[in-house]
């Protein structure tokens, strides 16, 4: 069993929990994921790493309360433990890979829609402990789902908010702020990555292929096992089949096949909405 050490309600629908689990804290890098499950019924739900501090042996997640077992999660509170926590799974993101003096002459914009920013802060967080630049774009709906701004802000060169509905910060979407601060604010980047709502990042990719910036991208299909054994995450990236939970879930966002992920994604909808419809009748 895995301990919430501390439960922290970010907005009425999105959480954050620093969980007890030294081995994962140890081994985690920006770019994995966790599978949790909540209890002996429990479903196993991916969920990205925030954060993770080995000495107190904690690794956080931010979690959108969407369906029947991010709401099983959310009805948790400190001190209580969950079944199982899984990982550190995926690949880290391909930057840990890079020589820094490399990066040091790159000029890289993170885009975070909604939850998005769970997986962004410690990739950003990677680049200012390394002493690298960045800027962050983060999105949202509304101001309501605006998450991590404080985090964000402190690991960067600047962070630009936007909202759908223009309740907070610039009124838009992220791809109509990178088009603003490229062609308005005389920005230039020599890479973007985007993790968000597989439409945003269908979305963004378009964006940078508009400019010609290579693009990365972080894949969140359906994940069963999360271990590549099921195929359930399988995804098509330069016409050749991917597990997403293994193989990424970090691609080259100018070669994923988004139509086919996005139908893919919402295979489920009906048993997802009943099971959701059923939890709202308990
Ligand atoms: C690698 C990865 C990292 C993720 N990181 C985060 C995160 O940091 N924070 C966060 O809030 N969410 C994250 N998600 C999405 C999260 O896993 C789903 O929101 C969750 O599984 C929904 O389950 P539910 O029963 O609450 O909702 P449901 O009603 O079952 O589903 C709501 C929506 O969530 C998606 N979903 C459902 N089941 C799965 C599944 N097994 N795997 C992936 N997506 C699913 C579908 O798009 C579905 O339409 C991540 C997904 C992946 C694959
Ligand atoms: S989740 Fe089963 S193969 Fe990736």
């Amino acid at each position: 069993m895995y301990k919430i050490i501390k439960k922290t309600v970010l907005t009425p629908e999105i959480f954050a929990m620093d969980i007890y689990a030294p081995r994962v804290a140890k081994s985690a890098q920006p770019g994995q994921f966790v599978i949790v499950i909540t209890d002996e019924k429990g479903e196993r739900v991916p969920l990205t790493i925030c954060d993770y501090d080995e000495r107190r042996g904690t690794v956080q997640i931010v979690v959108q309360a969407m369906g029947k077992s991010t709401k099983d999660l959310f009805q948790l509170e400190e001190g209580f433990a969950i079944k199982d926590f899984v990982g550190p799974l995926g690949e880290p993101s391909e930057f840990i890979k890079m020589d820094i003096e490399e990066l040091k002459d790159k000029k890289v914009l993170f885009v975070a829609g909604g939850v998005g920013s769970a997986p962004i802060y410690p990739q950003a967080k990677w680049f200012h402990d390394n002493g690298l630049s960045c800027d962050i774009i983060l999105g949202a709906k509304n101001k309501d789902l605006i998450t991590l701004e404080e985090k964000l802000f402190h690991v960067c060169d600047h962070l630009y908010v936007c909202t759908d509905d223009g309740s907070y910060g610039f009124h838009g979407m992220v791809t109509h702020y990178i088009d603003e601060l490229i062609e308005n604010q005389g920005k230039e980047y020599d890479h973007i990555v985007a993790i968000g709502p597989m439409i945003m990042m269908k979305f963004v990719a378009l964006t940078a292929e508009k400019y010609g910036i290579p693009i990365t991208v972080s894949l969140n299909p359906i994940m069963v096992d999360g271990t590549g054994m099921c195929g359930a995450c399988r995804v098509t990236v330069d016409g050749e089949t991917k597990f997403a939970c293994v193989h990424g879930p970090e691609f080259d966002g100018s070669k994923v096949d988004f139509d086919e992920a996005l139908k893919r994604q919402t295979q489920y909808r009906e048993q997802e909405q009943l099971d959701n419809y059923e939890y709202r009748e308990v």
